[in-house]
């Protein structure tokens, strides 16, 4: 079987269906859960700081091109970009038990993503070129590996100047534990999550950020150290996700999406420091969850070229006066209960969706970070928007898409413009019907898919994208999703309602609603938006309890 019809048949078997769920432990064994947080033993840690000023533009100003001055990377502004992308922003307590949460959400809290930074010598208050580490817990850098400047010259030659590398990968352990196969699925949702939080976080800067999507999975484990069988020796493995490059808008030019090889065997044989930590006692090895990574595992590809500058003027029109960006970055939290009752303006609701639609221009934040058109679409359950008739609705992210879903859905969809509806805004309504029922019993029952505004299924070109690219776009479909779900998380704080990321949910019972057969499109993550019901029983801490200069 070759890998397309692996990849194919994991994300079969690891649908739910109404009379089968896919196959997970059965029960939670709690005193095997994994440890939230890896360290290296052995290397030197080195804190970042934690400014205690809000200095960070206005939230709106982040999707304005050129809206943000660059900011100099230095270790104040390395610290930021990961205050607010990758750090905990707060700690959450009932009675004796004590969790962190995090700027990027997580399915289930159990956050498999780690983050790695990789820079050179330039950096004060860094010790040298190297590759560190992110420790949330602790907000600082674990040096894992130094390398000499002249192989940082490799790098740095053929990017703008100011450019350093971030990296991210996946614990499969710790999501299997407690959702069993369907984990590997949630685990790039994360990824794509942390992705759009980077990438935001960069924004804040003033800075680019972009995949190298060029690169194959074996360089990326080798420039972060994953394929260094001894310090991972009897602890969980690391999976290579992805590797990006940061730059300070500025410098005009062109660069290619991939490290050179020199960069990545010079790093390879760095002075390498650290064992990882253990973070279960036991484990429970779920073999299709390794065979959907092996089989999505990327090899080196053509990289695709990326202009190093913005092209587009703007940022003219932003309100100075409204919420900044750390607000509502750090405000971000799920849903947990939905209050049934209040709605949103459809002005609010065209607003959230012209963020996602990638209207014109694809050069926009996020989606400027990813070197591939839009691949995901909306299905939407619409409960209370105001003046919008309750029923399905659909938001295609590529216009180009229309006419085949059209072809692909219901014939008694309607396919009209809804009152009011910008003009460059691709949604369409397609059956008026009263859907808060239905969209709950999709989702497993949960009810916030029901009690909120809206919610809705992200449905994937599945099939024709991994014949055209490769097994390996499996994942990026995920990542894909998990970005749009990053972009509404914040669109609904700044809206003053709440989201809710939604993994579990029947497949093929959403496919059925809306008439979709076969495999072209699959519904790939499902997301719900409305005024939340706060749990007062549950007492908040701030993420550090210490003071750190800024
Ligand atoms: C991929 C993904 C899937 C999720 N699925 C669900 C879900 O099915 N039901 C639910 O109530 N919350 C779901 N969540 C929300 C998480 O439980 C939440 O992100 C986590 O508890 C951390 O809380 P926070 O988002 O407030 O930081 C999901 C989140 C993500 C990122």
């Amino acid at each position: 079987m070759d890998a397309i019809e692996r990849i194919i048949g994991y994300h079969e078997r690891s649908k739910h269906h109404p009379h089968r769920y896919a196959l997970g432990p059965g029960y939670l064994d709690w005193a095997n859960q994994p440890d939230p947080f890896r360290r290296f033993a052995g290397c030197e840690l080195v804190p970042l700081m934690l400014p205690d000023t809000d200095d960070t533009p206005p939230y709106e100003a982040l999707f304005g091109p050129g809206a943000i001055p660059p900011s100099a990377v230095s270790h104040r502004s390395v610290s930021r970009f990961f205050e607010c992308s990758l750090a905990l922003s707060a700690w959450k307590q009932f009675g004796d038990s004590r969790w962190a949460l995090r700027i990027n959400p997580s399915s289930g809290n159990l956050h498999p993503t780690e983050g790695y930074l990789v820079v050179g010598p330039e950096l004060p208050g860094i010790p040298g070129p190297g590759v560190y580490h992110y420790a949330p817990k602790e907000h600082g850098l674990e040096r894992r590996c130094e390398f000499a400047a002249n192989v940082w010259s490799a790098f740095s030659a053929r990017f703008p100047s100011g450019s350093f590398l971030v990296g991210l990968s996946s614990i499969l352990w710790r999501e299997a534990w407690k959702y069993g196969e369907r984990a590997f699925r949630y685990c790039q949702h994360d990824v794509g999550h942390a992705l759009g939080a980077l990438r935001i976080s960069a924004a804040m800067l003033g800075w680019r950020l972009t995949v190298l999507e060029g690169m194959g999975d074996e360089s990326l484990a080798g420039v972060l150290g994953l394929d260094r069988g001894e310090d991972f020796s009897g602890v969980e493995r690391e999976e290579p996700e992805l590797l990006a490059v940061v730059w300070p808008s500025g410098e005009a030019g062109e660069m290619a999406r991939i490290v050179p090889h020199e960069f990545v065997e010079g790093v390879r044989a760095g002075r390498w420091m650290g064992r990882g930590n253990r973070l279960s006692r036991e484990h429970v090895e779920w073999d299709e969850i390794d065979a959907a990574a092996d089989a999505t595992r990327k090899l080196a590809t053509e990289p695709s070229p990326c202009r190093t500058v913005e092209t587009r003027p703007g940022g003219d029109e932003i309100d100075r006066n409204g919420p900044t960006a750390k607000q509502i970055i750090f405000q971000r939290r799920s849903a947990v209960a939905l209050d049934g009752r209040t709605g949103i303006s459809s002005e609010t609701f065209f607003r959230m969706l012209g963020r996602v639609a990638v209207i014109g221009d694809p050069a926009c934040v996020p989606w400027d970070s990813i070197g591939w058109p839009p691949c995901i679409d909306l299905l939407m359950f619409v409960h209370r928007v105001e003046s919008l008739n309750p029923g399905l609705y659909a938001l295609v992210r590529d216009p180009r898409r229309v006419e085949v879903l059209r072809s692909e859905m219901k014939t008694e969809f309607i396919w009209t413009r809804p009152k009011h509806c910008p003009n460059d805004l691709p949604l369409f309504l397609l059956y008026e019907t009263d859907c808060r029922q239905g969209a709950a019993q999709l989702s497993l029952g949960q009810a916030i898919a029901g009690d909120g505004a809206f919610s809705l299924g992200m449905i994937g070109r599945f099939e024709e994208s991994l014949r055209e690219t490769g097994p390996w776009f499996y994942r990026r479909l995920f990542w894909e999703a998990g970005m749009v779900g990053q972009v509404l998380y914040l669109e609904a704080e700044a809206a003053g309602v709440r989201a809710t990321g939604i993994g579990a949910y029947f497949d093929d019972a959403v496919h059925d609603v809306f008439g979709l057969h076969g495999r072209r499109f699959q519904s790939l993550y499902h997301f719900t938006v409305g005024t939340a019901v706060e749990d007062t029983r549950l007492q908040t801490n701030p993420p550090y309890p210490f003071v750190r200069p800024g």
